[in-house]
């Protein structure tokens, strides 16, 4: 009997109906589609304009558009995590509504909160189930609503951050299908580079910090770009060698959408043509814990059961790392 092994056997997705183009953003702040277009790659972002709806809402459209594709009942799901950095609300978990709204009633849930890398650490809890026997379906939902945390009067982070939600059914797989391999990372001292400093524990809401601008995130951009650039490519590298995996070896790169000019680096780093690079920053721009269920969705036509793929993600934290995955369906 073969090992068992974490594998993706459905993807679904959501993005709010909201385009907001450079072309608006010009209007809102200083800056240019030019300026934005030749720093980021992104063209657009899609925003939850919606009163009264959070990240669950996201997470629940993206976890109800698997269940529709699959046929998917939700009662054989054993556990939903929703990887995130923008919760409904402190103290009760965005998971636990969103499971109980799709109809997971024999789950159980909760949120896994680690900045742009979300998604790849709740990927490899899910393997961690999946691997143990003891579970058979594992929901993980990356989802965020960042409009919720920026200020729209600073042009460095406006034009960067959008809202979307990506969801992915992890099962048991004995052939040789799924996740073979990861190499997680993270470091403390990028925290005062990347950060919401206030609305926690160590500094709780009040009139002081709402006047402060302190619920907003705050990005030294170009810390994180050059920690970004080497870490994520360090992290595929160390994998790819660990795996014997060539750079023809592997079939796609899925790296967090934060910026063009990362991912290429990333790219050119481990030699991969643009072909094998999933992009779609221009039409999402940096969905947080999104960006990696999104682009999987957006090329599921395109996966081929046995592509071999490396996820990368670097974020606040700092946070990164990358997996190594066999794809096991054709769509
Ligand atoms: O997903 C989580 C991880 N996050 C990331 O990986 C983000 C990493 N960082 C970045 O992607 C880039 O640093 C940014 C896109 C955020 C910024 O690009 P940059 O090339 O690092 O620009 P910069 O912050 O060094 O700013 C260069 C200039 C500055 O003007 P001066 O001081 O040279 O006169 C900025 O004020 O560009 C100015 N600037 C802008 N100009 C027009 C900053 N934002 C804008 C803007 N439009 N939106």
């Amino acid at each position: 009997m073969g090992k068992i092994s974490a594998a993706i056997t459905a993807i679904g997705a959501y993005v709010p109906d909201f385009v907001l183009t450079n072309n608006i953003l010009e209007t809102m702040v200083d800056t240019t589609d030019e300026w934005i277009t030749t720093r980021t790659g992104i063209k657009e972002r899609r925003i939850l304009k919606e009163k009264n709806k959070g990240t669950s809402f996201l997470a629940i459209n993206a976890a109800n558009n698997l269940i529709q594709k699959t046929g998917l009942d939700p009662k054989e799901i054993d556990l939903v995590i929703v990887a995130t950095a923008t919760p409904d609300m402190q103290a009760a978990p965005t998971s636990v509504f969103v499971a109980s709204k799709i109809g997971a009633s024999n789950a159980f849930g909760y949120d896994l909160i680690a900045a742009c890398s979300s998604f790849l650490y709740a990927a490899s809890a899910a393997s961690g189930y999946i691997e143990s026997g003891k579970y058979k379906k594992v929901l993980v939902i990356g989802a965020d609503m960042n409009s919720s945390m920026i200020d729209y009067t600073d042009r460095k982070t406006c034009i960067i951050f959008g809202d979307g939600a990506g969801a992915v059914l992890f099962e048991p797989n004995k052939e040789g299908f799924g996740i073979q391999d990861e190499y997680l990372r993270s470091d403390g001292a990028g925290r005062e580079f990347l950060q919401v400093p206030a609305g926690g524990s160590l500094e709780p809401a009040s009139e002081k910090t709402i006047k402060e601008k302190k619920h907003f995130v705050y990005q030294d951009g170009k810390t994180v770009f050059k920690w970004a650039v080497s870490n994520m490519a360090d992290v595929c590298e160390k994998l790819m060698n660990r795996n014997n995996l060539a750079n023809s070896d592997i079939d796609w790169l899925v790296a967090h959408q934060a910026n063009k000019r990362i991912i290429d680096a990333t790219a050119n780093r481990i030699k991969l043509e643009k072909e094998k690079v999933m992009m779609n920053i221009e039409r999402y721009g940096n969905t947080t814990s999104a960006t990696i269920p999104l682009l999987l969705n957006d090329y599921e036509d395109q996966l081929r059961k046995g592509d071999k793929l490396i996820l990368a993600a670097f974020g606040g934290g700092f946070t990164w790392g990358s997996i190594y995955l066999n794809w096991a369906y054709n769509n």
